[in-house]
């Protein structure tokens, strides 16, 4: 096991995806984690993450000294370098100019392990206000920037490393080679970690917690997280499992047939398929205020799948697609209980008393979709775009008729399918068609018409917190609005939203 303690650097999480990519395992762990437990897990190699404090602040993060003592190698990055260097004796300072893009890096002891393979000048990224001085003794400068002579120091005798710079930032350009520096040549670690080993772990933990006997349920919603949550545990305790798909009459053209085909028919997953788009309609009636309608679809939700869990009778456990970010967002890292509601399931209700069943708990979203692959799901889901939970509800803006959304999704559907011909899908974070409360002049052969607009919205993004437009080709959209147009009654024109987030959102409500 692979510790990257979280000092509370923006990079953390990069950090632990660069080690996993690297086919090494690795959890991230608060500072305030006995030491006992590095010993209990069977630690074999620590990062210490950067963060935005001085060790000298009183509310700095700090870190049991005798982590150092344990033999085990550590690697300290930017804030957890100066860390390690100031508990171990070496002097951390203001530095005189702080030092913040990119750098050049030149290599002074090449034959460290941890720099073996490395250009002799390499650029670097650099985020620092501090700077270690001098380092702690035994240890040795392995490099240095103009800015900063101590920009690699080291103690090969107790495999104790520290790095100024940001090893898991691609503008460190040799970044990957650092990191596997550390944990192949000095912590001896492997990289044998596979999607397989991940299956039959996670399979073996479900096993050990719902029992011989115990019976889960799990509510689809076509979604990536879910689907693959879902085939797992399926596959840990066989047809103790029942899924339960709501369909709330808001998803895109075929949805609920991909559903019911992949799980019922394909993977043999006993499944309660409730046709609730009346229900849902009617509640819906008349609401207009986005933040309504997302609360209606969220409190019914909750009210059908009870009523078909209750209908179930005596079951157990409830499997959740929860993922690593979601853990780490909520400050569980150190395997705590707090446990973030799933956002896309609108949060199950606890009075029904489930023990969480959450298999992908460790796994980062693109490790998510590979076990997905393995486990034989259609490349079609794996690689989807993520899909509100509110679903077309807040695709159609203003009041949502079952009118309404018969435009929406053929046009969506178009847009969608035109984007995959292209090659473009992708490419692509999020690509949806939204129709607005408004309708403008146009004319078709000899008439006059007065229709919808149907507004293309097509973003990239790392994660949906910020987010660009995608730069279609011309052709491509004209083909697009071409075929709107002819094909989807009541629409009469296509607009393509460019704008960013922010100050836009990838939504429109
Ligand atoms: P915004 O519109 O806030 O969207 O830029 C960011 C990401 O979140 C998704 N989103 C939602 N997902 N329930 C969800 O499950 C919601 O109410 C919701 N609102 C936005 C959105 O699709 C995008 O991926």
């Amino acid at each position: 096991l692979t510790v990257v303690v979280d000092f509370g650097a923006q990079y953390n999480q990069l950090i632990a995806r660069r080690i996993r990519e690297s086919r090494v395992y690795c959890e991230i762990w608060p500072p305030t984690t006995p030491v006992e437990q590095y010993r209990a897990r069977n630690v074999r190699a620590i990062v210490l993450s950067g963060g935005p404090a001085s060790v000298y602040a009183e509310s700095a993060p700090r870190i049991d000294p005798a982590v150092f003592e344990l033999g085990i190698p550590v690697l300290g990055i930017c804030y957890g370098m100066q860390l390690m260097a100031y508990e171990l004796g070496g002097d951390v300072r203001r530095a005189e100019r702080g030092e913040y893009g990119k750098a050049m890096l030149s290599v002074e002891v090449p034959d460290s392990p941890l720099l073996r393979g490395l250009d002799p000048v390499t650029q670097v990224w650099m985020s620092h206000g501090d700077s270690v001085i001098s380092p702690p003794p035994g240890f040795q400068v392995l490099a240095r920037t103009d800015a900063t002579p101590t920009a690699v120091i080291g103690d090969p005798a107790r495999r104790l490393y520290g790095v100024q710079f940001h090893p898991e930032v691609v503008h460190t350009v040799q970044g990957k080679q650092v990191l596997e520096n550390f944990l192949f040549r000095v912590c001896g670690l492997r990289g044998d970690w596979t999607v397989d080993s991940v299956i039959d772990s996670a399979v073996a933990a479900v096993r050990r917690q719902v029992g011989e006997t115990g019976r889960a349920l799990v509510a689809l919603s076509g979604g990536v997280d879910s689907s693959v949550a879902a085939v797992l545990v399926h596959r840990a305790i066989g047809d103790r499992l029942t899924a339960i798909f709501v369909d709330h009459g808001l998803l895109r053209a075929g949805e609920a047939e991909q559903v019911t085909r992949t799980f019922r028919d394909h993977f043999h997953i006993p499944l309660v398929h409730v046709d609730a788009a009346d229900r849902f309609l009617a509640r819906l009636r008349g609401v207009t205020d986005p933040e309504e309608k997302r609360r209606i679809v969220g409190r019914e939700f909750i009210r059908v799948f009870e009523e078909e869990a209750r209908r179930l009778g005596e079951v157990g456990f409830l499997v959740q697609g929860t993922i690593y970010p979601d853990v780490v967002e909520s400050g569980a890292s150190g395997g705590g209980a707090v446990i973030k509601t799933h956002h896309n399931v609108g949060g199950i209700p606890e009075d029904l008393g489930l023990e969480l069943v959450e298999p992908l708990r460790l796994l980062f979203k693109d490790e998510v979709r590979e076990v997905g692959r393995a486990l034989g799901l259609p490349d079609e889901l794996v690689g989807r775009h993520p899909f509100p939970g509110p679903g077309l509800a807040i695709r159609v803006l203003g009041e949502v008729t079952p009118e309404r959304l018969a435009i929406l999704r053929q046009a969506d559907a178009i847009f969608l399918e035109e984007i995959r011909r292209a090659g473009l899908y992708d490419r692509i974070w999020q690509a949806f068609a939204v129709l607005p409360d408004v309708r403008s002049v146009g004319v078709m052969g000899d008439g006059r018409t007065y229709a919808y607009p149907i507004v293309l919205r097509a973003v990239t993004s790392e994660d949906g917190m910020t987010a660009d437009f995608f730069r279609f080709p011309y052709e491509v959209l004209e083909r697009i609005m071409s075929r709107i147009v002819g094909e989807v009654p009541h629409v009469n024109r296509v607009v393509y939203d460019i704008t960013t987030k922010p100050p836009g959102t990838i939504e429109w409500e």
